[in-house]
């Protein structure tokens, strides 16, 4: 059976509004999707993770305390998930990734946060993708695809479909190393892809019936890079 990752942006998967309704809708999704397809996903820490991150650099931690707050986040995270997912899933989240390996054995939905501290989920669900030997991984996060340059800042950004894995390195790569970057895909995480030469699929995780196109190796909408 086929394995694909899923990197679940902590700002997809926790909302302001009321969330229980996209979190039943993802986790039937899932659920469904892994009939066909062993489904690894590794949720972030999102707006919850950058709220301990900043009050914590603010009292003067460490970066790597501030990080593993940020672990502890995307863990509570996972469980958000999890309690979606009930039978279907792993009960609590694999703290490493001979963890996930092993909670395969017995789910055919693992769902896990962050691993240690100095890198992002998007890192983890790629390495994760590597020791898996999945298809492909799929970032579900909060804009619609990979843009030229950054959309909110810059009006004449451009919307990309496809790109190689250089290209997605060139776009990343000078990303800050402190605890809670907001980038598309994170640049270790993009290396890992390239050497492994794993697909990745970047779509909005908002939109459940794309994000399912995505898992599935259908055309979606959003940015193909292989
Ligand atoms: P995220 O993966 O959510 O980082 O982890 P992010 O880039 O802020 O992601 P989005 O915006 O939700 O997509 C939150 C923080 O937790 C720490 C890092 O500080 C990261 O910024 N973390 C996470 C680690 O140090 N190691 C991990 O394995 C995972």
């Amino acid at each position: 059976m086929d394995s694909v990752v899923l990197s679940l942006g902590g700002s997809v998967l926790v909302r302001d509004e009321d969330n229980s309704l996209y979190l039943r809708d993802l986790a039937k999704m899932l659920v469904d999707a892994s009939s066909a397809t062993r489904i690894f996903v590794v949720t972030g820490g999102g707006r919850i993770a950058r709220f301990y991150i900043r009050e914590g650099r603010a009292l003067g931690v460490p970066e790597s305390y501030l990080d593993e707050m940020g672990i502890e986040v995307t863990r509570l995270n996972a469980r958000l998930l999890i309690a979606a997912l009930g039978e279907h899933a792993n009960h609590i989240p694999p703290k490493d990734y001979k963890g996930a390996v092993l909670a395969a054995k017995h789910s055919k939905i693992v769902v896990m946060g962050g691993v240690s501290p100095g890198i992002t989920t998007d890192a983890v669900a790629s390495m994760l993708a590597e020791r898996v030997g999945a298809s492909r991984l799929v970032n579900a996060t909060s804009v619609d695809a990979v843009y030229t340059t950054d959309p909110v800042a810059d009006p004449t950004a451009r919307k990309i479909s496809n790109m190689s894995h250089a290209e997605l390195l060139e776009i990343v790569s000078g990303t800050p190393s402190k605890a809670g970057p907001n980038v598309v895909f994170d640049a270790t995480g993009a290396s890992v892809l390239a050497r492994a030469n794993i697909p990745l699929s970047v779509v909005d995780g908002r939109d459940v019936q794309n994000v399912r196109a995505a898992i599935e190796g259908d055309a979606f909408e959003g940015t193909l890079i292989e």
